[in-house]
């Protein structure tokens, strides 16, 4: 367990220096099977594998959010350990932003692809998210670093912010874990009220009837929105933010769907903001099937 970023970087210095690869994997806590299963990867793949547990107070737009954030630094240091993690990295806020609540001046903002979807929805959130992943790989250095596809477009915005810093680290996307009725596990998930879980379904169930809309052949994003949108304005408790079915490198919506395709939705169940996602390949409509 370390606290200070000094401490944090020497000891993955140290890790490197007799030869051991680093494996990193960024958190805010109150961990979960989905946490859990990016450790246990980052264990496989990797020498020693740090967690970071750090409840970003950047990346939050709503303060109400930040202080219902579900917190428990006890049970995430035996979960990491349990999952193969060496290290725990939880330091206090003011280590990694000296002088908060002061202002952060410096900060990362990625274009475009940051922009859309939650960044709309939720502005300075990704330059928030991009602020403390920059942070936590420099700190960090030359290393392995997994992120769930849970969070799609984080995923995104982060890969285009190591590129773009030339940040000494490879990203490794893991894909989510769910619950067996299809729920994406989340930390938030557990502010769900009884009613509010059941609800929660809709989200998946949005994301499987885009899917079946593009298997019977649909390729226009607008139709497959709607498909989506429809399942989540016809439960009750759930308010949908978007639903959106857009090219997966880009997040931003072809004419024609084709390739590598992400469906995405939000929505919020009683007051909790939830996303989930999910990818497919489509075979280019035009090109020729070829027959065995
Ligand atoms: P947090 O929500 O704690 O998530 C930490 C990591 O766990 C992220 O990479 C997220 O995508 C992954 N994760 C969460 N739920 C998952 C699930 N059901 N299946 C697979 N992976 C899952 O995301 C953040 O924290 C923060 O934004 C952070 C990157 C740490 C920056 O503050």
């Amino acid at each position: 367990m370390i606290t200070t970023a000094r401490g944090f970087s020497d000891a993955l210095d140290a890790e490197r220096a007799v030869g051991r690869r680093v494996g990193l994997v960024p958190t805010m806590g109150a961990l979960h099977a989905g946490h859990r299963s990016l450790i246990e990867r980052a264990a496989a793949e990797c020498d020693v594998v740090a967690v970071t547990v750090f409840v970003n107070p950047l990346q939050f737009n709503v303060a109400e959010d930040l202080a219902n954030y579900p917190r428990d630094l006890d049970g995430d240091v035996e979960q990491a350990a349990s999952a193969g993690a060496g290290i725990v990295f939880a330091p206090p806020v003011p280590e990694l932003y000296p002088g908060f609540p002061a202002p952060v001046v410096t900060s990362v903002h990625v274009d475009g692809v940051g922009d859309v979807l939650e960044g709309a929805s939720r502005p300075g959130h990704f330059d928030g998210v991009a602020t403390v992943v920059a942070k936590l790989c420099s700190l960090a250095g030359r290393s392995r670093v997994y992120f769930g596809e849970k969070d799609f477009q984080q995923l995104a915005v982060v890969r285009r912010m190591v590129t773009d810093l030339s940040l000494p680290v490879e990203i490794v996307p893991c894909p989510t874990v769910r619950e067996v009725d299809g729920l994406a596990l989340s930390s938030r998930n557990v502010r769900l009220s009884a009613a509010g879980r059941n609800a929660a379904g809709a989200l998946h169930r949005a994301l499987d009837r885009g899917r079946a809309v593009l298997d019977s052949g649909e390729r226009d994003p607008v139709r497959v929105g709607a498909a989506m949108k429809a399942v989540l304005d016809a439960t009750d408790g759930v308010e949908p933010d978007y639903a959106v079915a857009v090219d997966a490198a880009t997040l931003g919506p072809p004419r024609h769907l084709g390739g590598e395709v992400r469906l995405l939705v939000a929505a919020t169940v009683g007051s909790v903001r939830l996303i989930d996602n999910i990818g497919l390949v489509l075979e280019n409509a035009d090109a020729p099937v070829a027959v065995a």
